[in-house]
């Protein structure tokens, strides 16, 4: 099946009556398979928002999110775990490792999840901390890792069980500069190897070198987009 993860006039809005913030007005996305698009736009402009969306996270209160050809509305809670288990990568700003685990460990873990255990799921894991550049890091906690190291670890875990789309927030805001680059060129390569949608939030400009598309967001609204289908 062919890659694919669209947004068709989603809003979304928290709280109610007056306090009620509208974090995304009427949004309409289509990724393309191959390619790194960056979201881009101010703090509270609804970029972690819009990413929540796309990850089948939250259900837009208008509107369709469309992941792999499935529309999320009207799936049940464990029908849209599934499809976000097989479809998407998350990668974090804060790394979200588990500290009592080992990098492997890590990884294993979430090939677990997915229902891959013994040595098939060692044997996978070792080969995404090694494309991702930390295999000779995989006997070691994350307090024993560099941040640059956590992130491809967390790389890896994203990766591990092969989803067609990954999705990442602000994924070098922890980092220094020479680290991020590293990170910024990893994620451009995972998108273009294995033609994987990839989504960055960033507010960083180094990034915009390397995204192949920038959307930019304001108050909740797209605002421009360097790759528009039309
Ligand atoms: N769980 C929530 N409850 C209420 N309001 C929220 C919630 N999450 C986000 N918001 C509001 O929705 C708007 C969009 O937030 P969002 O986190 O998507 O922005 P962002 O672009 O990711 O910002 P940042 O760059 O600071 O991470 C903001 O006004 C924010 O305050
Ligand atoms: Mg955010």
């Amino acid at each position: 099946m062919n890659t694919c993860l669209s947004t068709d006039h989603v809003s979304v809005s928290y709280g109610s009556g007056a306090a009620t913030v509208r974090a995304l007005r009427d949004v309409t996305l289509d990724f393309r398979p191959g390619e790194l698009t960056l979201i881009m736009g101010p703090s509270g402009s609804g970029k972690t928002t819009l990413l929540s969306a796309l990850g089948g996270l939250l259900t837009p209160d208008t509107g369709e999110v469309s992941i792999m050809g499935t529309t999320v509305r009207g799936l049940d809670q464990e029908e849209a775990g599934r499809l976000r288990q097989r479809s998407i990568g998350y990668v974090f700003q804060a790394f979200r490792l588990f500290r009592s685990l080992t990098a492997i460990e890590n990884a294993l873990v979430a090939l677990e999840i997915g229902g891959v255990r013994g040595p098939r799921a060692l044997d996978k894991a070792k080969a995404a901390l090694e494309a991702v550049g930390v295999s000779h890091r995989a006997n070691c906690l994350p307090s024993e890792l560099s941040g640059g190291e956590k992130q491809r670890v967390a790389i890896a875990r994203a990766l591990v069980n092969d989803p067609p789309i990954l999705l990442a927030d602000e994924p070098t805001a922890s980092l220094d500069h020479a680290s991020g680059e590293q990170i910024a060129s990893l994620l451009r390569g995972i998108a273009a190897g294995a033609r994987r949608i990839v989504v960055v939030v960033t507010h960083d400009n180094r990034w915009l070198e390397r995204g192949d598309r920038i959307v930019e967001m304001s108050d909740g609204q797209v605002t421009k987009d360097s790759g528009e289908i039309q």
